[in-house]
C-alpha cells in the first residue's frame, strides 16, 4: 500500500483516538463519547481501559486548559486497580459487603493496608456519586446483595411493556445495580464531565436476555442517548461485537477492533481485518476509521477481590459460564484466523491488508493534543500530496461463507492480458499460433 494511504490510516486513528479521550464537553462542545472495545483474550483490552483511565481529561469550557476527568472503573473479581496511582484512586465498597471483602494478589498473598487505595463504603447512589472523587479514579464494586429497588421496577415498567409478574422470581445480579446507577447520574449529576469505564461488558449488556433484563437493556439503549449531552462518556469491552445486545451496539459511535476480532457487516472496516492485527495496534472506527497503537504498561500485580456471600454455588456457576464463553470465543478466533490463513495461501490478499486498501477519506486535522501521555498512535505528518490523494476505491464486502465466483471458461484463443504466470504463458503461445498463421 502506498506510504500516503497509511499515514491517512495513522492520522485518523490518532484523531478519533483523541476524541474519545479528550472531551470537548456541552453545552459548547460535542460532550460525551460511547465507546466500544472488541479483541480476543488476551488482545489488550483492559491495559487499553487503564491508558484510558489513566489519561482522560477534557478541555476545561472556561480555562481552556485540560483537565483530568473524573472516572468511574467498574470493580472486577479480578482487577488492574494495582496499575492507577494509589493516591488518585478510591476502592468504593457497598457497607453491607465491608466486613466480607479479602483482597489478594495473583500469589494468593494478602496486601498490606498500606498497599492499598483508600476505601470507602457508600449505602446509595446518591451516596455514592457524592463520595465519588473529582478528577481522580473511582473504583466500584456494586453491592453483592443487590435487591431491585422500586426505582428500577418502575424505569423498566415506564416502558409499557413490562409488568410486575416479570420481577417475581427474577434472579436479580448484583450488576443490575449499573443500571439504577446510570439512570441516577443521567437525573442528578451537573455538566462536569465524568467517563465510566466497564470491561467485559456482556456482563452488563448480555445478548438475548430473558424477563425483566431484556426490559433493562432497551431502557438502556435509550438512557445511553442522553450520556453525551449530560458529559458522560461510557467505554465497554468484550470479545466480541456478538456478545453484547445488538440493540445497545447502535447506539455506540466509536468501535476499536483489536487482534482477533471481527467486525460486524455494516463496518467500514474488512469483517477480517483485524484479525492478524498485531498486539497493540488496534481498528478505530465512527464516520471514518483509522489504525493506531498504544503501548504496555509496565507489569503490576492484579487483585482479587472476593466477598464472603458470593464464595459458594453462585460463583461456582459464574465462574464456569465464564470460563465457557472464553472457550466459545477462543474456538471462534481460531476459526477465524485459520480461515484467514487458507485465504492467504490462496493468494488473496492479507486481510489487513485490504482494510488498509479501504481507506474511506480524510476529515479535519487534529488541532489538539491528547493528555498526558495517552498519544497512542505514531504522529504523522501530511503533506498536501497525501491529502489530495483520491482514496482507493473498496472493493465490495462477500458476505461470510460465499462461494468463491466459478471461473469463466477459457477461451484458448482470446488475446490474454498480461499478469500471472499462466496468462503470460498462454499470452506467449497464442502470440506464437498467430505468429505461425500468418
Ligand atoms: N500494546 C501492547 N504491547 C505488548 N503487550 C501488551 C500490550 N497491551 C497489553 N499487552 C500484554 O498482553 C497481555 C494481555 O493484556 P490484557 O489483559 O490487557 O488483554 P485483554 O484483552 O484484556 O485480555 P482478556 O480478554 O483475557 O481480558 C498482558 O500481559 C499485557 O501486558
Ligand atoms: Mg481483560
Amino acid at each position: 500500500m502506498a506510504r500516503g494511504g497509511q499515514k491517512r490510516c495513522f492520522f485518523e486513528g490518532q484523531r478519533l483516538t483523541t476524541e474519545i479521550s479528550l472531551h470537548n464537553p456541552e453545552p459548547k462542545g460535542d460532550g460525551g463519547t460511547t465507546t466500544t472495545i472488541y479483541g480476543s483474550k488476551g488482545s489488550g483490552k483492559t491495559t487499553f481501559l487503564v491508558t484510558l483511565a489513566l489519561n482522560c481529561g477534557y478541555i476545561d469550557p472556561n480555562t481552556h486548559q485540560i483537565t483530568k476527568e473524573t472516572v468511574i472503573w467498574r470493580g472486577r473479581e479480578i482487577d488492574y486497580w494495582m496499575y492507577f496511582p494509589k493516591k488518585a484512586t478510591t476502592l468504593f465498597i457497598h457497607k453491607d459487603d465491608i466486613d466480607n471483602v479479602e483482597f489478594r494478589f495473583e500469589d494468593l498473598t494478602v496486601p498490606e493496608d498500606k498497599d492499598l487505595p483508600q476505601i470507602v463504603t457508600y449505602s446509595s447512589c446518591k451516596d455514592l456519586y457524592n463520595k465519588f472523587k473529582r478528577g481522580q479514579i473511582n473504583v466500584v464494586y456494586e453491592p453483592m446483595t443487590y435487591t431491585m429497588t422500586d426505582a428500577v421496577k418502575s424505569m423498566v415498567q415506564r416502558r409499557g411493556a413490562a409488568k410486575r409478574e416479570l420481577f417475581e422470581n427474577v434472579d436479580v445480579s448484583p450488576v443490575i445495580f449499573w443500571f439504577e446507577m446510570f439512570d441516577w447520574i443521567v437525573r442528578n449529576k451537573g455538566l462536569d464531565p465524568i467517563t465510566i469505564i466497564f470491561d467485559e461488558a456482556d456482563e452488563l449488556f448480555p445478548v438475548s436476555p430473558g424477563g425483566a433484563r431484556w426490559h433493562l437493556n432497551l431502557w438502556a439503549k435509550e438512557r445511553i442517548k442522553d450520556f453525551r449531552k449530560k458529559n458522560i462518556s461510557l467505554a465497554l469491552a468484550s470479545h466480541g461485537y456478538q456478545d453484547i445486545d445488538g440493540r445497545i451496539l447502535v447506539k455506540i459511535q466509536y468501535k476499536l477492533y483489536m487482534k482477533g476480532c471481527t467486525t460486524p457487516t455494516v463496518s467500514l472496516i474488512d469483517r477480517h481485518a483485524p484479525i492478524m492485527l498485531d498486539k497493540g495496534v488496534y481498528y478505530i472506527e465512527k464516520d471514518a476509521w483509522g489504525l493506531a497503537k498504544f503501548s504496555r504498561l509496565s507489569e503490576r500485580p492484579k487483585i482479587t477481590t472476593t466477598f464472603g456471600s458470593r464464595i459458594g454455588e453462585d460463583t461456582f456457576v459464574e465462574s464456569v459460564e465464564s470460563r465457557a464463553g472464553h472457550v466459545r470465543e477462543e474456538v471462534r478466533a481460531e476459526i477465524e484466523r485459520v480461515r484467514a490463513e487458507m485465504a492467504l495461501k490462496n493468494g488473496a490478499p492479507s486481510p489487513a491488508q485490504k482494510g488498509i486498501d479501504r481507506v474511506k477519506g480524510i476529515r479535519q486535522p487534529i488541532t489538539s493534543t491528547l493528555p498526558n501521555n495517552l498519544p497512542t498512535t505514531e504522529v504523522v505528518e501530511l503533506t498536501h500530496a497525501d491529502l489530495d490523494m483520491p482514496p482507493p476505491k473498496p472493493p465490495a464486502p462477500a458476505p461470510m461463507g460465499t462461494p468463491a465466483p466459478a471461473s469463466a471458461p477459457v477461451d484458448a484463443d482470446a488475446p490474454m492480458r498480461t499478469g500471472d504466470v499462466e496468462t503470460e504463458r498462454r499470452r506467449m503461445e497464442y502470440l506464437k499460433r498467430t505468429a505461425n498463421q500468418t
